[in-house]
């Protein structure tokens, strides 16, 4: 039965490793992409923030068609998109059919990036939740490192190169959509489509014959308003407060840095006066953390639940800008201990609140709103994102990197304490018996 479930999650994680490759491989190809279209710094910006601007929008329509058609035939569109894009973006020979192409791969990040995890948490058992959710972060993370690789063993293949480096995501994408025929829908969606004996058939294979009758009751119970729920079903009473925890959290996640670090780590080894020549070995010291403390949180996040990981995690993540920061004031940023402080940032970011805010945002909202609340949380995100990306250049520049990363210091800061006071702990419970508790705090 666990072997059963871990499968599933896996497959469904494909979609993770997908969402890691398709916003990490756009690095590698820039230095190749900006003379063979002749851009402009402006159009250079905006040709990579296009996969956001689609992210954006394949994150509501996940939300919508997600609850229409099924988290499963939903993420299948997801696989046919991140093929058609990578087979586009590789062999664009204009700029708009490039970005046109980049847009369709973050339309399948944005549907991914919520259906992935949110698929996971509908099959897995409580106990097991937040580690098998968890591990869509960790393909995310995998998806990153792969990019990084292949960009680095495709650099030298001639003027093509940067086809290449972006042709590669096929293959995963071919395997997800190949492997989700494999798969059942989600209990919790068929429920909400009246096909109960079919959710009862799943829940036999996931939850085991002693408690598939018990859940499929209470699925049943928590979904028994018939009619279709629609975005502003989210602003109920009982409702709001639930929507405001996923929204701010999932900002969060994004402000307080990470991808300052993953997407400009050679630009403050730079700034530092250490060389490119090293990206490799930076990258996969910044990747290897980020893998390896995301197992961390796989084995924690269970045993001592999400609101301590992500407390400890978001303490450490502040101490450690705070390094980084104190040593840029003082002029005295050797090359060894920002690497030092980088990669502790990364592990305590890792082991806390990377997997610890896919987990959360999948389990606070009720059956019946999953998917519309979810989908306002990560559009969140992925504004955030967005806006850091652009503003970190900028910051580094004008605001020198003593202040830049005190300021994300502090934000940890304010992240830490908003989570002791207000995010509820949700390990260990079924989704259903979350939906009665956290309707009533
Ligand atoms: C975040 C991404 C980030 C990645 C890095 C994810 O949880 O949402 O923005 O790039 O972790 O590991």
């Amino acid at each position: 039965m666990k072997g059963y479930v871990v499968l599933i999650s896996i497959v469904a994680a494909l979609g993770g490793l997908l969402f890691g490759f398709d916003t990490a491989v756009i690095s590698g190809t820039i230095n190749f992409i900006q003379p063979y279209f002749k851009l402009t710094e402006v159009q250079l910006g905006w040709t990579v923030s296009s996969l956001l601007l689609g992210c954006i929008a394949g994150v509501f329509i996940a939300g919508k068609a997600g609850d229409q058609y099924g988290r499963k035939k939903v993420l299948m569109l997801a696989a046919l998109l991140f093929f058609i894009s990578a087979i586009g973006s590789a062999s664009a020979h204009t700029l708009t059919l490039f970005i046109m192409a980049r847009v369709l791969g973050g339309i399948a990040v944005g549907v991914a990036s919520i259906l992935s995890p949110m698929y996971i948490a509908e099959l897995a058992p409580a106990k097991y939740r937040g580690t098998l959710v968890s591990l869509n972060q960790l393909a995310i993370v995998v998806g990153i490192l792969i990019a990084f690789f292949s960009n680095y063993l495709l650099v030298n293949t001639g003027e093509n190169n940067w086809r290449w480096m972006l042709l590669v995501m096929a293959a995963p994408a071919v395997l997800l959509f190949a492997s989700l025929f494999f798969v059942p829908e989600s209990p919790r969606w068929l429920v909400a489509r009246q096909l109960n004996d079919e959710a009862y058939q799943v829940l036999l294979k996931t939850a085991g014959t002693k408690t598939a009758a018990i859940e499929l009751r209470e699925i049943e119970k928590s979904l028994s308003v018939q009619e279709a729920s629609t975005y502003s079903d989210l602003l109920a009473p009982r409702v709001k407060p639930l929507l405001y925890i996923g929204v701010i959290l999932a900002v969060f996640q994004q402000i307080t840095g990470i991808n300052t670090i993953m997407y400009y780590a050679p630009k403050i080894f730079a700034n530092v006066g250490v060389s490119t020549d090293s990206a490799l070995l930076q990258t996969i010291a910044i990747g290897g953390t980020n893998l390896v403390f995301t197992l961390v949180a796989m084995l924690l996040i269970d045993r001592f639940g999400r609101k301590p990981l992500i407390v400890i995690g978001s303490l450490g993540m502040t101490l450690m800008l705070a390094g980084l920061s104190a040593i840029f004031f003082m002029g005295e940023t050797t090359g060894v201990l920002v690497l030092v402080f980088i990669l502790g940032y990364i592990a305590f970011f890792a082991a806390s609140l990377g997997p610890a805010l896919w987990v959360v945002t999948t389990e606070l909202f009720p059956n019946r709103l999953r998917s519309k609340g979810m989908s306002i949380a990560i559009v969140a995100l992925w504004i955030a994102c967005t806006i850091v990306t652009i503003a970190f250049p900028i910051m580094l520049e004008q605001l020198s990197g003593g202040f830049t990363f005190l300021i994300f210091a502090l934000i940890c800061l304010a992240n830490l304490i908003y989570v002791w006071k207000y995010v509820p702990e949700t390990k260990g419970k079924t989704l259903e018996e979350l939906e009665k508790d956290l309707a009533n705090r």
